[in-house]
């Protein structure tokens, strides 16, 4: 008799509760959940008290009872209908041990291009170089012409460049290098201009360890007032310093390029040996990384762009090459077969 009178002392208090009920958000709604409807709730509650008492009491309560079940999950409804998120209800009401854990999937890992084509990125973009890109497939004048190729030169040989349509005056190819992104880059604004231009380029070359008809690489150009080649040869400096560490020494050695003048190419202290002599420098202690020079006046003018007010400075570097010397890698193929053996050694470095 004690427990019916218990009983039916908590259903009243409770349903003048639940009557009371005004949620005025989603979080009341939960918590009126959380309370009532749970499997460890005040309503499973009162059934399992439900079952403790004789069965004549059942019969004047379990109608009691079930109205005040009845009564907890309308008002539930009613309020969830008004303010409970669909989502997390549905999630909630999911079937299933929730607890259980999931299935695992497996990361995959950057191409070691991207990671050092982004590592690159990086550093310019703290000097203020912004990064632009241009198209693969590239008309002559901006692949050659404008970047001062004499007609006769070799580069425009069929020998280097993939051509896709001959045509007269200006034959379409693939780019043989990043260079014509400056022009683009030139044509279509005004100075100043400190952009890097990442992207990949085709050489009609045979496949081995050490060429292969296409890669990758990043271009730089920077033009303004006064810019000399002191600046250059610090940019370049600092670029050494942040991707192979404090220390790394540069040389520039005097090249060749159509597009610029003067032209050097810069070599870094062996990576490996550091200087001493090794294998991959083949016992001299340098290897070289890149091309650069002062834009030749040619090609600003060929841009539109004053040559005696504009001077300015540009380099060119294969990422694959700044790859090689970063992780040691010996054979420019392993790049494009897709062998995860080789790609996964690079999981670690998800940057
Ligand atoms: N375009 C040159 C090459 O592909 C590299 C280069 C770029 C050299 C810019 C000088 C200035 O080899």
């Amino acid at each position: 008799m004690f427990v019916v009178i218990m009983l039916q002392d908590k259903i009243t208090q409770y349903t003048e509760e639940i009557k009371a009920f005004v949620p005025s958000s989603s979080a009341d709604v939960e918590n009126f959940r959380l309370k009532f409807l749970v499997s460890k709730g005040i309503v499973k509650n009162l059934f399992d008290e439900f079952k403790t008492v004789t069965p004549e009491e059942k019969r004047t309560l379990g109608k009691v009872l079930n109205e005040f079940k009845q009564l907890a999950e309308n008002t539930f409804k009613e309020a969830q209908e008004k303010f409970g998120s669909g989502e997390k209800q549905k999630s909630q009401q999911m079937e299933g041990d929730l607890t259980l854990p999931g299935n695992g999937f497996q990361l995959g890992s950057r191409h070691p291009i991207s990671l050092v084509r982004k590592e690159i990125v990086e550093i310019f973009k703290k000097l203020g170089f912004i990064v632009s890109e241009g198209p693969e497939i590239e008309d002559d004048w901006h692949n050659f012409s404008a970047l001062n190729f004499p007609p006769e030169h070799p580069a425009r040989d069929m020998q280097d460049t993939f051509f896709i349509k001959k045509q007269e005056g200006n034959d379409i190819t693939l780019r043989t290098h990043t260079s014509s992104v400056q022009v683009r880059l030139m044509e279509a604004g005004k100075p100043p201009f400190r952009a890097i231009m990442p992207g990949r380029v085709y050489r009609n070359e045979a496949i081995s360890a050490r060429a292969h008809c296409f890669f990758h690489q990043v271009e730089g150009l920077y033009v303004d007032e006064n810019v000399s080649f002191a600046d250059l040869k610090q940019t370049l400096y600092h670029f050494v310093q942040e991707m192979y560490g404090e220390g790394t020494k540069v040389r520039f050695r005097p090249s060749y390029f159509p597009f610029t003048e003067p032209s050097a190419e810069m070599d870094i202290s062996c990576t490996i040996c550091k200087g001493a002599g090794c294998n991959l420098c083949k016992y001299s202690g340098w290897v070289e990384i890149l091309g650069c020079g002062m834009v030749d006046p040619n090609v600003l003018e060929n841009c539109g762009i004053d040559s005696k007010k504009y001077s300015g400075f540009a380099f060119g570097m294969g990422i694959e090459r700044i790859t090689n010397l970063k992780y040691v890698i010996k054979d420019l193929r392993l790049f494009s077969e897709n062998d995860t053996r080789f790609l996964s050694q690079f999981e670690t470095e998800l940057i």
